[in-house]
């Protein structure tokens, strides 16, 4: 913070051209063609950019401690530019891409119109409903679903810590993505099967990627509407970073369909960032914060505390939940089926 309150407050106005600057280097490849430093003319010639333009977002990229400027005038990677690399193991890279979608910036910019109503706005402002559109264009569906696959490992530790899975015989994911969570978890109890149940497209993209990762054998990846049905089998069911997606009334539509699916003696695993659990850094809650702004503008839904959680497990035919000790940012509550 600076002592000026107004250069400070002009410093937040400021954060969508960050964001559309960091989604231009990461487009152009910038943080990528930087293995090694290069001066900006070598750096233009990599990333097809005309060199004195490309000196001033790369002067900018410097303010902002992304880069950093050496001997001869050669640029060169910080550890925060290093974070948006396509190999960076963060995958990062997947999420600027992503949340810089013009759709999704169009509907924050109907924020204030969310905010009266309670509603949300993307449809509105988008002409169809963001899964629409996702569904519709491959690309953007793709690095959707990369930047959500990117806080698995984080979501498997939460998941192994929260609970013993040792006798689980068949996990059964709902909505999960591209079955990055599922591969984590097989990959640590190999007696384990999984099925992914998410949209066709979806799906789809699952069934490679968990071939791909040679579990085939004990992983498969259905096609679901969940809204309609979900698979049934499981002895474990797992629905992450699903709920906060859909407001109060969807939410439970979804669960009651899962408490369908299960049967008496099967336990849900819900995995979400919920918002009063204990030992939370003021980093993480303002990060939780802005996504539940991103889910008001996006969806009309919310990130929950585990009371308004526990209220839609006891609508859908569940035990309140048990809130495990937090080992991650994400967090796990346990319930079991009633009657
Ligand atoms: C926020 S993503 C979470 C993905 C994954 N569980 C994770 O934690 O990374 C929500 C998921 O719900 C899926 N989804 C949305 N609408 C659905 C529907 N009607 N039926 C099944 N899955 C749906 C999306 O395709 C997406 O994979």
């Amino acid at each position: 913070m600076n002592d000026d309150p107004v250069r400070s407050v002009l410093w937040m106005a400021r954060g969508a051209w960050i964001t559309m600057e960091l989604r231009a280097a990461c487009e152009l490849g910038v943080f990528d063609a930087l293995d090694d430093p290069l001066t900006v003319d070598a750096l233009a010639e990599v990333t097809h950019s005309d060199p004195p333009t490309l000196a001033r977002l790369v002067r900018s990229l410097v303010d902002l401690g992304l880069l950093t400027v050496g001997d001869h005038a050669a640029y060169e990677l910080t550890v925060l530019g290093a974070t948006l690399r396509e190999d960076h193991p963060s995958r990062l890279r997947d999420l600027v891409l992503m949340q810089a979608t013009l759709p999704n910036l169009a509907a924050w910019g109907a924020l204030d119109a969310a905010v009266r109503t309670g509603s949300g706005v993307f449809e509105q402002v988008n002409g169809m409903p963001s899964w629409e559109r996702l569904a519709r264009d491959p690309e953007a569906q793709r690095r959707f679903n990369a930047a959500m696959a990117r806080r698995a490992g984080a979501q498997v530790t939460a998941v192994l810590a929260a609970t013993d899975l040792s006798d689980a015989l068949t996990l059964l994911d709902v909505g999960g993505g591209r079955g990055a969570m599922l591969a984590g978890l097989l990959e640590a109890l190999p007696s384990l099967k999984g099925v992914v149940a998410d949209q066709p497209g979806v799906a789809a993209e699952a069934e490679a990627a968990l071939a791909e990762a040679g579990l085939g054998d004990r992983a498969s990846a259905v096609p679901c509407d969940f809204f309609t049905s979900v698979p049934e089998g499981g002895d474990v069911y797992t629905i992450a970073n699903v709920l906060h997606d859909w407001d109060d009334a969807e939410a439970v539509a979804i669960l009651r369909n899962v408490r369908a699916a299960m049967s008496h003696d099967a336990r849900l695993l819900v995995v979400e960032h919920v918002l009063d659990a204990p030992g939370r850094s003021f980093e993480e809650l303002r990060d939780i914060h802005l996504v539940d702004l991103h889910m008001l503008v996006l969806f009309g839904a919310r990130e929950r505390t585990q009371a308004e959680y526990d209220g839609l497990l006891t609508a859908s035919g569940f035990t309140a939940s048990r809130l495990a000790d937090p080992v991650s940012e994400w967090n796990v509550l346990e319930a079991r089926p009633v009657g």
